[in-house]
């Protein structure tokens, strides 16, 4: 059993989410649906729920044709996306799709790709006007010309091609017709189409009911009501799922929207995060109006999170056509369990820097209610000034600046925008200039602006009902048939459907290695913890408490870790854990002894660690402060267990969550690394250097180029192990508050203190005299390296390993150059420390063990080569009662 059964089944879940997504409950179901792949020919074959058809004649709709000119071409060399783009109808004359529909609102897509379809149909000739009833959705359109500078970035056209999507309101009787006609004034301009779809939507979901007295105002000083009339057009240019992915046509609610992430628009340097709901919430539809938007975009949003203390605008960015007035419907849902009531949450709303919601309280409009999905619906409004054909639409949000709300925090799911046909029933905007000419500063081909917003994006997961981080569908699959299907010994750990053949769940790895990993009963837990007696509570963690019990008749000391009952926080990393350290063996890795999941229990049992944190023995505790020879030795050995689990397994590991409390420390003063629970499996293929993925990690040790780009490799442990040798060298956390300004970021305050040739003056003042300076010089020198913003550029592990390896040496050979007693001066700063803290507390000796006491008998005899027989061991044993 070599292979860490924790990744496949990772796939596998991730193959079963996928499967579930497809089969998401749509809420709507349209009454009508027509997708005509204009130019073809009966049923055509199509990779979603779309049932495409040719246009031949058979299909239920007519295409008229007054001149008898329209030709359908399926060209030889075919252009490069699939259908409906493959085949296209043209003419140089008019030509109308008039489609049989219901009454009520509808979508029309339309789809082009601009190409030469034959010698008599260049690319540029496309010249055209395009007509639904009395509505004008384009004008006098050049095709080649919107497909060359990009168009809207809102719907997932291939390179190339163009989607648009409109809304309009058919009335009782009438037919839907849509009219095609060349600009006869240009000589060759014919008109073209390549697919055209018509899906009726709910009524007055984006036009306004005529009995709405709560309908949307207007941004501008007047805030008068505003109506989306049912004689008017639509036309959708963005939507987008804020905070979360793209969301496909299939997995929309029935009518087949696409949604897009929000990256793009944010404003650069944003700073905002994104957060997500745990899987397995149910969202809570108020008169059944579910189909607005999918669950995914109620799921996922954005917030200020840990900046929560700046004060800056999120920000989003959307390029318009001017003169428009358009409709910008914003969804929220409180997802968040810390919020409780109105007025937890208070926010303002500026659409183009004009303050339209106040007083934005999404628990307020729910009734005090979470996980409720609301919407707003803005109309906007800005005069043009000169002649921009563009002009840039913002949505910004700032927490309240005097409400005493207790998250000063802003929140936002979904954004759409729609532009209202004028008075002319008019849709269409002018032609964008031509790409090729020197771009003029006001008009940006769309191309740069596709590049422009890379905003930097932090993502965390936040659970509703279970406080935050790492809850997802993954979570509560595992969830499930983790507490249904309780682990036996050799058992199906996964509960996996007995379907899968026993040859796959062999060669996959997928039940738990027993004879690496023990498995206990309850009943041994509450025995080797008098019941979870709450004086052998050691520690206590996000996802529950941990005990110190005894085993084997009480002979072998453990670390015993209990998930909080009904808790589905942390039981990612519970699961996680087991896989990844049940196959993991070595001396600088905390070693898993087994686990229990008797009823709902899920206990981990870990060797016990008698010298707790690494962070313990730094700062803000009560332990003495480490010699300096001691906190190198420790760093080392980390360092070992980092570099075993980046290489050493037969899959590199990420651990994710490197910092100096999840260092911990034996009684022999040996550093071991712990806490797999954001583990990641990394890459293993060579074309893939990285994982994306949702970032986690702790604050302060986050490598900032994975929150940026959301790529994760070994580097970013190495960015977080460079914050640990900062801690170390300095003695203070990696974030201080209360400090002056330029000091709170410990990697900035060290990084200019290096610029600027002062280094010393970030050390530790306990260390001080006994850090050599070839030996502070090379320590720092290497932790600055790991810490560099180039991922590429920081050292591997082992490179760490040896440059720690080297600073140890230094330190030694100075000493004995020199001749210094160190252990003499350490000795001293260390005495001068517990000097300090004894007069403060008094200390017990109860956690003697017997071991401790045969070290400190062996010190009368002391060796200078052993660093661990430094006066500073008694003392920090004295200082360090095993049990807290
Ligand atoms: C799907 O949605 C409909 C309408 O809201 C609801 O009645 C039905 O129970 C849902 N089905 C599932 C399987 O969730
Ligand atoms: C459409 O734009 C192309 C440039 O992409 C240009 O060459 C062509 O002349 C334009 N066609 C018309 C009819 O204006
Ligand atoms: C649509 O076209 C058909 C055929 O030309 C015509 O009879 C009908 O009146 C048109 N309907 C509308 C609403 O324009
Ligand atoms: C053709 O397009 C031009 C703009 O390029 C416009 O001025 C003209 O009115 C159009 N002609 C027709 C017949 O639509
Ligand atoms: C359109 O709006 C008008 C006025 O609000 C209303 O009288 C009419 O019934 C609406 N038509 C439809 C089809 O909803
Ligand atoms: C947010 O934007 C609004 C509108 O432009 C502005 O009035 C406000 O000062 C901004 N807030 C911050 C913190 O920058
Ligand atoms: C819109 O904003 C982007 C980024 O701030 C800018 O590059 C672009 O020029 C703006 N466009 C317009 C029309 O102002």
């Amino acid at each position: 059993m070599t292979n860490p059964p924790m990744i496949f089944v990772t796939f596998q879940l991730f193959f079963f989410f996928q499967l579930l997504s497809t089969i998401a409950n749509t809420s709507y179901t349209p009454v009508e649906h027509f997708a005509v792949d204009c130019g073809n020919s009966g049923n055509v074959p199509s990779s979603d729920q779309r049932k495409w058809k040719g246009d031949d004649g058979s299909a239920p709709f007519s295409l008229i044709d007054p001149d008898k000119a329209t030709q359908s071409i399926k060209p030889q060399v075919r252009p490069n996306p699939p259908n409906p783009y493959d085949t296209v109808r043209l003419s140089r004359s008019e030509f109308t799709y008039s489609f049989p529909v219901t009454d009520g609102q509808k979508f029309i897509r339309l789809y082009f790709y601009p190409y030469s379809y034959n010698p008599n149909f260049l690319r540029s000739d496309a010249f055209f006007s395009v007509k639904a009833g009395p509505h004008t959705l384009l004008k006098d359109f050049n095709a080649s010309l919107n497909a060359d500078a990009g168009v809207s970035r809102s719907f997932p056209a291939p390179e190339g091609a163009i989607i648009r999507e409109y809304c309009i309101n058919v009335n009782p009787g009438e037919r839907l017709n849509i009219t095609f006609t060349p600009n006869s004034s240009h000589q060759n301009a014919y008109a073209f189409v390549n697919g055209i779809e018509v899906v009726s939507m709910p009524n007055f979901l984006y036009y306004t009911k005529p009995d709405d007295l709560q309908s949307m105002r207007l941004n501008d000083a007047t805030q008068q009501q505003y109506t989306v009339k049912n004689n008017s057009a639509l036309e959708a240019v963005y939507r987008t799922n804020v905070g979360g992915g793209q969301i496909s046509p299939d997995r929309d609610t029935g009518m087949f929207r696409y949604w897009d992430q929000d990256n793009d628009y944010l404003e650069s340097g944003e700073r905002s995060l994104s957060i997500s709901a745990g899987f397995g919430l149910n969202l809570i539809y108020r008169d059944d109006q579910n189909y607005f938007a999918p669950d995914n975009v109620y799921k996922t949003a954005r917030n200020y999170g840990m900046n929560e203390k700046s004060k800056f605008n999120v920000t989003w960015e959307f390029e318009v056509d001017s003169v428009f007035y358009y409709m910008v419907r914003l969804h929220f849902c409180e997802f968040d369990e810390h919020i409780e009531k109105a007025g937890d949450r208070v926010f303002q709303i500026f659409i183009n820097d004009v303050l339209v919601e106040s007083l934005a309280d999404v628990m307020l409009w729910t009734q005090n209610q979470i996980l409720v999905p609301v919407h707003r619906d803005y109309a906007v409004w800005r005069p043009i000034s000169g002649s921009s054909k563009k002009l840039n639409l913002s949505i910004k949000l700032q927490p309240h600046p005097t409400a005493r709300s207790s998250y000063r925090d802003v929140l936002l799911n979904g954004i759409e925008i729609l532009k209202i046909s004028d008075s002319n029933d008019n849709l269409a905007g002018p032609n964008p200039d031509p790409p090729q000419s020197t771009p003029l500063p006001t008009t940006p081909s769309s191309e740069s602006s596709k590049n422009r917003n890379k905003a930097k994006v932090i993502s965390i997961i936040v659970g509703a009902t279970s406080g935050f981080f790492v809850l997802s569908l993954i979570v509560l699959l595992i969830y499930r048939r983790f507490i249904r299907a309780p682990v036996k010994e050799g058992g199906s750990w996964w509960g996996q459907k007995s379907a899968d053949s026993s040859k796959k769940n062999k060669s996959h790895g997928s039940s738990l290695p027993s004879d690496l990993c023990r498995y206990f009963s309850i009943d041994e837990i509450r025995a080797a913890t008098s019941n979870f007696d709450d004086i052998f509570i050691v520690g206590v963690g996000g996802f529950g408490n941990v005990y110190k019990g005894y085993i084997d008749n009480g002979t072998v000391p453990v670390a015993i870790k209990r998930l909080k009952q009904g808790s589905q926080q942390g039981l990612h990393e519970f699961q996680t854990e087991i896989e990844m350290l049940s196959q993991l063996r070595h001396n600088h890795l905390v070693s898993l002894i087994g686990y229990c999941n008797d009823g709902n229990e899920m206990i981990l049992v870990y060797e016990f660690m008698a010298r707790g944190t690494l962070r313990d023995h730094l700062y803000d505790s009560d332990s003495p402060p480490l010699s300096w020879k001691k906190r190198l030795g420790m760093c080392l050995g980390a360092a070992r267990g980092l570099h075993y689990l980046h290489t050493g397994a037969k899959h590199n590991i990420i651990h994710r969550d490197v910092k100096s409390t999840n260092i911990l420390i034996d009684e022999k003063w040996v550093a071991k690394v712990s806490d797999f629970g954001l583990s990641k499996v990394g890459p293993t293929g060579m074309s893939k250097s990285h994982i994306s993925t949702v970032v986690k990690g702790s604050i302060g040790y986050l490598d900032p180029e994975y929150y940026k780009r959301q790529r994760l490799t070994e580097k970013s442990d190495v960015y977080s192990f460079g914050v640990v040798l900062l801690e170390v060298l300095c003695g203070r956390p990696p974030l201080k508050r209360n400090v002056e300004k330029q000091k709170s970021s410990l990697v900035e305050w060290v990084r200019k203190c290096h610029r600027e040739g002062v280094i010393h003056e970030t050390v530790d003042p306990l260390l001080i005299e006994s850090i050599t300076p070839e030996c502070l010089k090379a320590f720092s020198d290497m932790a600055l390296k790991c810490l560099v913003e180039d991922g590429n550029e920081r050292p591997p592990m082992n490179d760490v390993v040896w440059g720690l390896e080297f600073a140890l040496q230094l330190q030694e050979g100075k000493e004995e150059e020199e001749g210094l007693d160190v252990a003499e001066i350490e000795g001293r700063s260390e005495e001068r420390a517990l000097i300090r803290k004894v007069t403060r507390v008094g200390e017990s000796r109860e956690g003697f063990t017997s071991s401790d006491e045969s070290k400190a008998s062996r010190l009368t005899t002391s060796s200078s080569e052993d660093q661990s027989l430094s006066s500073g061991v008694i003392f920090s044993e004295l200082g360090h009662p095993t049990v807290r």
